[in-house]
């Protein structure tokens, strides 16, 4: 099954190194990074969930919760997450899930048969408390994913749904943002009275609303 920007996140139950889970109640009311990596016991998969393992503190900052999944067992899983903690430095506390009838990779179109018919891609899915799906990133299995740019991208999906904001190319917390098209240019000081610049009529720019 294919899925896009937009469509409703499935849900689903499995089993997992923390024990057996429903998604959405995992979930929550909760924004969600849900991920997959190709192997247990391998060397980028190792540093990436050790990476995501360390910025546990961001990722609950913003209200995240994080699963991770591959196709191999609960057993795997647990010791593997062992060499992740030793060799790390840091504690996986958040569950993997031990996908080995690949129903949940199937769900979530994370076999890509060209480049393996067995093992799960480095997808990544975020998604809105209202289960919907706001981003979807796939790498090979050969490049670590960069989890600073995923925490970037759920600072400006949490101001898209806090703001009618938007935010610019190489946009860093902090930084300028851009103004819905949805918001007319006389409407602006009322709705962000921190200040704001006309650049274009179409593209106007104001302080980080939250900052
Ligand atoms: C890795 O995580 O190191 C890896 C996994 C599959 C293929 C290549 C690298």
């Amino acid at each position: 099954m294919s899925i896009r920007i937009g469509d409703i996140a499935p849900n689903f139950k499995a089993k997992t190194s923390i024990g057996d889970i429903d998604f959405y109640e995992f979930l929550g009311d909760s924004w969600g990074v849900i991920f997959s990596h190709p192997a247990d016991y391998t060397p980028v998969c190792t540093t990436e969930l050790g990476r995501t393992a360390s910025l546990k503190a961001e990722f609950d900052k913003r209200d995240v919760k994080v699963i991770a999944l591959s196709v191999d067992s609960v057993e795997s899983h647990k010791s593997w997450i062992n060499d992740i903690n030793e060799t790390q430095n840091t504690s996986v506390e958040f569950p993997i899930i031990a996908d080995e009838d690949k129903k949940v990779a199937d769900l979530y179109d994370m076999i890509h048969p060209n480049a393996s018919e067995t093992l799960t891609v480095r997808s990544l899915f975020i998604i809105s408390p209202d289960k919907k799906i706001k981003l979807m990133l796939t790498y090979p299995a050969s490049t670590g994913r960069n989890f600073t740019e995923v925490l970037r991208v759920i600072d400006s999906l949490q101001l898209t749904a806090k703001y009618s904001v938007a935010t610019p190319a190489d946009w860093k917390d902090g930084e300028d943002v851009v103004v819905m098209n949805s918001i007319k240019t006389e409407d602006i000081p009322a709705k962000f009275p921190k200040g704001h610049k006309v650049i274009k009529p179409y593209l106007r720019t104001t302080p980080q609303p939250n900052k």
